[in-house]
């Protein structure tokens, strides 16, 4: 089970119940600067740093060797606490490394990023990149807890708050539909300073963590989170956009393609279409997923593939569908 905690202030008091022999913090160099304020607010007598690179670069095998070796230089042992502070790179790399280094060191999330605070920082996945491709090592390994504060979201550009949008709106989505109510009454930028954003950000982990917890090992209803998924990964890989604004393109291309086979209300993709609008997410030229990278798809069975249907706003299901009809639908977007 994830604990979550919201605040560092209380950070602090699991950090002196937990007793570790030391509390070593991996960030990036750059986070370093920006965060001080945060690294300043944690308390422990025995504190080190250690920096990594900054965005996807973190999550490449070298980087997990050198992280390692830092660790071994510290002369971290079984009793210490690692935590990571940064977005899901960050996140993924310091959970995998605290979880092989010793047989598994205790480690601790505080996600700075909107998509590590709703999505990444949550439901134990970890990893690295491998051979060009995303998240091929890793493990599942839960933190001791996950440190939820949204005062980090205040630094992020307008462009970082949409890629962590698309997350939430998902989630609203296929579960939650009082996320899209806050939505509706929100901008990119009024969300950083609303009162609004904590109860947001609660209920999109709400929803994370309402699959992640039946399912842990991601086969069966976890999968549901990959709304968007199918079509947005494709598109990712292809234009190389950010993956909130993949994963929205995803939704409303999977919607046209489960409403053209009537198993989804055609106002979900209307509504969708409006609140992008509202919000000032801006779409840009229209992107087509590859069907070669979305046959990669990890949910394909022989003919058929377990889509996650959104039949209307807060209400889905995984479905069986014939994988030849998906490919026509991809050819003629
Ligand atoms: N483990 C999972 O379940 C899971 C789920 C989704 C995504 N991911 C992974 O997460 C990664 C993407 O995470 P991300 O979008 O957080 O990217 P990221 O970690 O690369 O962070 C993006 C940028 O934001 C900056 N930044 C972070 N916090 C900031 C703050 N408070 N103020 C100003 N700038 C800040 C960083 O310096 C970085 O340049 C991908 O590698 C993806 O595979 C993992
Ligand atoms: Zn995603």
């Amino acid at each position: 089970m994830s604990k979550i905690t919201y605040s560092i202030s209380s950070l602090n008091s699991i950090l002196k119940k937990a007793r570790p022999s030391q509390v070593c913090i991996v960030t990036s160099g750059i986070l370093a600067k920006k965060l001080k304020w945060a690294i300043n607010e944690i308390k422990f007598s025995n504190i080190k740093t250690v920096l990594i690179p900054d965005g996807e670069k973190a999550k490449e095998w070298e980087e997990l060797q050198k992280l390692l070796a830092q660790f071994s230089k510290l002369n971290l042992d079984r009793n210490s606490i690692v935590i990571a502070l940064g977005g899901g790179t960050v996140g993924d790399l310091v959970g995998f490394a605290a979880s092989i280094y010793l047989r598994g060191v205790r480690y601790v999330q505080i996600p700075t990023t909107l998509l590590g605070q709703v999505d990444s920082a949550h439901g134990g996945k970890t990893g690295i990149n491998f051979l060009k491709y995303k998240n091929q090592i890793g493990v599942f390994a839960v933190p001791l807890v996950t440190v939820v504060d949204t005062r980090f979201i205040r630094s992020l550009s307008r462009e970082q708050i949409a890629d962590g949008l698309g997350e939430i709106i998902k989630a609203g989505l296929i579960k939650d539909k009082s996320i899209l109510s806050i939505l509706n009454k929100e901008t990119l930028n009024s969300l950083p300073k609303s009162q609004r954003l904590d109860s947001l950000v609660k209920k999109s982990i709400a929803v994370k963590l309402s699959y992640t917890e039946k399912d842990f090992r991601d086969a069966t209803v976890r999968q549901i989170l990959n709304a968007g998924h199918t079509v947005g990964h494709a598109i990712e890989l292809k234009y190389k956009i950010n993956h909130g604004r993949a994963v929205i393109l995803g939704l409303i291309q999977e919607l046209q393609f489960t409403e053209s086979l009537g198993l989804s209300a055609s106002s979900v993709r209307i509504n969708l279409v409006r609140l992008l609008n509202h919000l000032g997410i801006t779409m840009g030229k229209k992107m087509k997923a590859g069907w070669s990278s979305v046959i990669h798809d990890k949910k394909i069975t022989g003919k058929t593939i377990q889509f996650p249907v959104i039949q209307k706003e807060g209400k889905s299901k995984m479905v069986e569908l014939d994988l030849n009809s998906l490919k026509k639908f991809i050819e003629k977007v």
